[in-house]
């Protein structure tokens, strides 16, 4: 088990900025997962940590040990790439032995009773003696994964372990992945674009977007309180609807009033909108555009008068006509406000007052 420390990392690609500054602590045995769209610099903060690629500042620490000039290979972490290749000429179990013996230097025996142990706790001892092209994708990803873990490195780091699967083998291998690393206590950094994933499988989960973190929390806190309106507009099928206030303090849900009210934008989630709300303070008008089946309720898509869409969802018994008007109501503390992209409150805290103490003054 290692705690692991990034602080201040910053990576460029020529005029590019991969990373801008980033600052995590992941707890010894702890899950996170990074999570955000392509091009974020996931892939990149994982690659640093792991020594494959150099810093231009900042630093990583294993357990207080900076990690500088510490080659891959020395460092007590191993990764599965998002791309990973097996050796096609090598059976399931060369491909898991060969890093442990030429990587750690441990004799034939132990490398193969370690191969053998975690093939056995990931249910693969039957593909042992499989070439790759005799495997599914299915198999062959658990046989990289089994490769990465075999070497009992007190971190492991995955890069989109799970993509390109169905989506059966996805759900059950996410759950597998994180109770493996849980029951063998490594701490675990694994980087996705999948927000279903992120939240099955990880302690806390990290938002980056352009190189930067946007909000690292537990799922629960990322769902309740999206700290930014990248994230708000990020996490949750679908997402938070977001409206921007107008110069006089307008919004498609309501009046705000606010100094100044034009960096102002108010969100709500689509589950917190309801129809038949009229003692909710705040409304939504819109005509009824899409109405889609999850099977446990309907996403409903409207269009405003302004021509944006919002969403809400509602009971099967409930599903409004394609076409027809609908009003839909949210309580205060389901409106979430935000200030130049930052949330300050929701919108119970602006009726307490507590908005009002900010310097820039927030007032329902
Ligand atoms: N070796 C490189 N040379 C130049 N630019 C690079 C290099 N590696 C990454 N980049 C750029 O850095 C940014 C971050 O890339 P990164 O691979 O970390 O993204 P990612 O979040 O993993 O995306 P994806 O979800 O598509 O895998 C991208 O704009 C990418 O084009
Ligand atoms: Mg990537």
């Amino acid at each position: 088990m290692t705690r692991v420390d990034v602080r201040g990392l910053r990576k460029t690609f020529g005029d590019h900025v991969a990373l801008d500054g980033i600052d995590l602590t992941i707890a010894d045995g702890e899950q996170v997962a990074v999570l955000g769209p392509s091009g974020s610099g996931k892939s990149t903060l994982l690659r640093v940590i792991a020594g494959l690629e150099d810093q231009e500042s900042g630093s990583v620490l294993f357990d207080d040990v900076a990690q500088e000039g510490v080659p891959p290979h020395r460092r007590d972490s191993a990764i599965v790439f998002q791309h990973f290749a097996l050796y096609p000429h090598l059976t399931a179990l060369e491909n898991i032995t060969l890093g442990l013996r030429h990587g750690l230097g441990l004799g034939k025996a132990e490398a193969d009773a370690r191969a053998h142990d975690i093939a056995e706790r990931m249910r693969v001892q039957d593909l042992l003696g499989r070439k790759p092209k005799a495997m599914s994708g299915g198999q062959r990803q658990r046989i990289a994964l089994a490769r990465a873990l075999a070497r009992r490195s007190g971190i492991v780091l995955l890069d989109e372990p799970l993509s390109g699967l169905d989506a059966q083998l996805h759900a059950v291998l996410r759950l597998e992945i994180a109770s493996l690393l849980r029951g063998v206590g490594a701490t675990g950094i694994n980087v996705t674009h999948d927000q279903l994933d992120a939240m099955a499988m990880a302690d806390r989960i990290a938002v980056i977007n352009h190189g930067r973190l946007e909000q690292v929390g537990t799922p629960d806190e990322l769902y309740a309180a999206p700290a930014t309106t990248f994230v708000a507009g990020f996490i949750g099928t679908p997402p938070m609807n977001l409206f921007p206030a107008a110069p006089d303090g307008a919004t498609a849900l309501g009046t705000v009033r606010a100094d100044p009210v034009t960096a102002l934008v108010l969100g709500v989630r689509p589950e917190h909108l309801a129809l038949h709300a009229d003692g909710a303070p705040w409304h939504l008008t819109g005509r009824v555009a899409m109405v889609e089946p999850t099977g446990q309720d309907r996403v409903v898509q409207i269009v405003l008068d302004d021509g944006t869409t919002a969403a809400f969802r509602t009971p099967i018994t409930m599903t409004p006509a394609l076409g027809s008007s609908v009003r839909v109501g949210a309580a205060s503390h389901h409106v979430h406000v935000y200030r130049d992209g930052v949330r300050v409150g929701d919108m119970s805290d602006v009726a307490h007052g507590v908005l009002r103490a900010d310097p820039a003054g927030v007032a329902a």
